[in-house]
């Protein structure tokens, strides 16, 4: 399920490959067969109408929805091969190669500006002090100081 796709030290894999992956919901066939390719440090737009599936195809290489063919490939290795996703266990490890920003942000109104940015990587393992210090310092970059209790 995850053997490297590509070994050559002079070539190395894209971080996010899909290969011909395909989601329908009953009737409606939303991806057929989408291909793209990431390379470290670039960056990719998806752009189409609106139902067209973008939302579909980020929550599929996300893992938030199954898919029903083709392969998603991070960083050299399988997370799904010919639709059939890697164990949970794996898929986890794969998790911290990304995040994502939901379209409707997905925030918790009752917690501060602090707790949201903070919780995920305290969940993830990440100490209290470092969270809220890289908060601080990403707080900052977006113009948004001072705003921690908010
Ligand atoms: N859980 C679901 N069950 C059934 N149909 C779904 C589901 N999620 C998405 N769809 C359908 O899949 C198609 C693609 O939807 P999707 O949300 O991926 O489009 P989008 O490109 O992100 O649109 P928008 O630009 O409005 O965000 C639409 O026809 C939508 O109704
Ligand atoms: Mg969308």
């Amino acid at each position: 399920m995850s053997e490297p796709v590509n070994t050559k030290a002079s070539s190395p894999s894209p971080i996010l490959e899909i290969r011909e992956l395909k989601k329908s919901f009953k009737d409606t066939d939303v991806l057929k067969g989408i291909s793209l390719s990431v390379d470290k440090g670039n960056v990719v737009t998806i752009i189409g109408p609106s139902g067209s599936g973008k939302s579909t195809l980020l929550r599929c290489a996300s893992f938030l929805e199954t898919v029903d063919g083709g392969d998603i490939i991070y960083d050299g290795r399988y997370a799904v091969k010919d639709g059939t996703a890697a164990p949970k266990k794996e898929l986890s490890g794969f998790r911290s190669l990304f995040g994502m920003v939901f379209q409707n942000f997905n925030l918790f109104p009752h917690y501060s500006v602090m707790k949201n940015i903070t919780e995920p990587p305290i969940l993830h393992g990440c100490g209290r002090e470092e969270a809220e210090e890289r908060a601080v310092s990403l707080l900052k970059k977006m113009g948004l100081e001072g705003k921690e209790k908010a």
